[in-house]
C-alpha cells in the first residue's frame, strides 16, 4: 500500500497492489480524497438510520444518549378507564387478562410496578407484535438488558430486580421514563406478586 499525492489534482490517493502471480502488470486500486469523503459520509448515513430506527436520536452517541426517549406531552388517559376510580391496583393475575385478547381489548405491561395501557402500541404487543411477551405482565428484569441484546427477549420475564447492577437498573429506569413519557399509567402492581 502506498499514499501518494497525485501532481495534477492534489488529491491524495491510497495505492493498494494487488499480487502479480503471473508476471503480468501491477492494477493497483486507488482511492482519491473524494472517495473517503464519500465512504465516511456513506458511513454516517448508516449510522443515522441505525440511531434512528433503535432511539429517537438521529445521531445515537453510546453512553449519552441512553434509551430512546418519548414526547414530553403526558399521555391521555382512553375512555375505556374513565368508568374505573384510577390509579388500579392490579395483581399478576388480574394483569395477564390485558394482552389484547381479553374481554376489553385493552393491553397492558408493568415496569417497576407502574402500569400502563399501551393499547396504542398494539403493532409492538400485540398478537403480532415483536414485544407480545411483555404484554401483561412485569417484565422489568428484561429492560436492564442492552438494547441490541436479543437474548434478552427469549429470557423468562420477572419483575423481581434484586440481582441487577446499577448500569442495569439505571436502563430499566429509563425505560420507566420512556413508558411514563409515552403510555398513560392507569395503575400499579400490588405488592407482595
Ligand atoms: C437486536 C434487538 C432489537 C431490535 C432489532 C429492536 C428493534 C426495535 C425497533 C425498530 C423499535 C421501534 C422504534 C420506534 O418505533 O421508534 C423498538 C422499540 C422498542 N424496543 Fe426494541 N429492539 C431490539 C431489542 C430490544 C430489547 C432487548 C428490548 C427490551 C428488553 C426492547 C424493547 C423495546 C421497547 C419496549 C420498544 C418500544 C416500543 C414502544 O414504543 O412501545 N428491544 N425496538
Amino acid at each position: 500500500m502506498a499514499v501518494v499525492t497525485d501532481k495534477k489534482t492534489d488529491d491524495l490517493r491510497i495505492i493498494y497492489d494487488s499480487d502479480d502471480e503471473d508476471g503480468g502488470e501491477d492494477i493497483g486500486t486507488t482511492f482519491t480524497t473524494l472517495d473517503i469523503i464519500r465512504m465516511l459520509a456513506g458511513l454516517i448515513i448508516a449510522w443515522c438510520v441505525v440511531s434512528r430506527s433503535f432511539t429517537n436520536h438521529w445521531f445515537y452517541i453510546p453512553g449519552q444518549n441512553s434509551v430512546k426517549k418519548a414526547s414530553k406531552v403526558s399521555p391521555e388517559i382512553p375512555t375505556y378507564w374513565s368508568t374505573q376510580e384510577l390509579p388500579v391496583s392490579f395483581t399478576l393475575e388480574q394483569l395477564s387478562q390485558y394482552t389484547g385478547q381479553g374481554e376489553s381489548g385493552r393491553i397492558l405491561l408493568s415496569v417497576k410496578g407502574h402500569v400502563f395501557d399501551v393499547t396504542e402500541g398494539e403493532s409492538f404487543y400485540g398478537k403480532w407484535g415483536a414485544y407480545r411477551k411483555f404484554a401483561g405482565t412485569d417484565c422489568s428484569n428484561l429492560f436492564g438488558y442492552h438494547m441490541w441484546d436479543v437474548s434478552a427477549l427469549g429470557r423468562k420475564c420477572n419483575h423481581d430486580l434484586s440481582g441487577l447492577s446499577e448500569q442495569e437498573m439505571s436502563r430499566v429506569n429509563s425505560w420507566l421514563e420512556y413508558f411514563k413519557g409515552k403510555y398513560p399509567e392507569v395503575g400499579y402492581l400490588e405488592e407482595d406478586q
